[in-house]
């Protein structure tokens, strides 16, 4: 299961934005939208090994979304079926504990700090895609099919989740000397992943 976290700085924690205007109304969900078809979507099927977790910091309390692609339902190409999706998932209560919205679709209350202290009892260390880290081919961090990826949005990391980041025992690696977005980041990695260029070859599973 390979896992990407995705920051969205002013990401909305509530369901009150308009799908007419998702980039305008909803603190930027458009590219987390994009980073979840980034993560799932192949022709014809979605990925099954993948899980992503979307941290929205654009109201109090902080929330997590988490897709898993083993259990998804519904997930369609567009924008805008996507960030429907989210609409639904922000508007059930959320708990510090997960609660299910729709299939494969999970949302808690709490941020980065959280999901790190997660990964950390988990004894998972993860790499921080960042543009001027360490070159990807060169990295010492386990980048096989059960990695962890944390990128930024539009506003890219602050310092002080940066600081969170490195404590949590992250390695800063680069996928090239761009600055590129963070679902062509995401789509980058899937690829090298699949195709055995970071570790294990891992298999696509997809569904029709
Ligand atoms: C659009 S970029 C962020 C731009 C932001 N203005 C900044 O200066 O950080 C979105 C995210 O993609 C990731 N990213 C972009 N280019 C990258 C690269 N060449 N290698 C690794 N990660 C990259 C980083 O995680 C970044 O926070």
């Amino acid at each position: 299961m390979r896992t990407f976290i995705v920051v969205g700085h002013k990401a909305t924690t509530t369901p009150d934005f308009s799908l007419e205007d998702i980039p305008g109304t909803s603190g930027r969900l458009d590219i987390l939208c994009r980073c979840i078809n980034a993560a799932f979507v192949i022709s014809h099927g979605i990925r099954h090994d993948v899980r992503i977790l979307l941290v929205l910091c654009g109201g109090e309390p902080h929330k997590t979304v988490c897709l898993r692609g083993e259990d998804l339902r519904h997930l369609n190409p567009d924008e805008r079926t996507t960030a429907a999706l989210l609409k639904k998932a922000l508007a059930i209560v959320a708990w510090p504990e997960w609660s299910m919205s729709t299939s494969g679709i999970f949302v808690r209350t709490g941020g980065l700090g959280e999901v790190l202290s997660d990964l950390k009892a988990k004894g998972i260390k993860p790499a921080y895609l960042r543009e001027d880290g360490m070159d990807v081919h060169e990295a010492d961090c386990n980048l096989s099919g059960d990695a962890v990826f944390i990128l930024g949005d539009h506003l890219g990391m602050t310092p002080e989740e940066e600081t969170q980041i490195l404590q949590a025992g992250a390695e800063v690696i680069s996928i090239g000397p761009a600055c590129l977005h963070a679902d062509h980041c995401i789509v980058l990695v899937n690829w090298m992943l699949d195709t055995g260029m970071l570790g294990d070859q891992t298999i696509i599973r997809p569904i029709s």
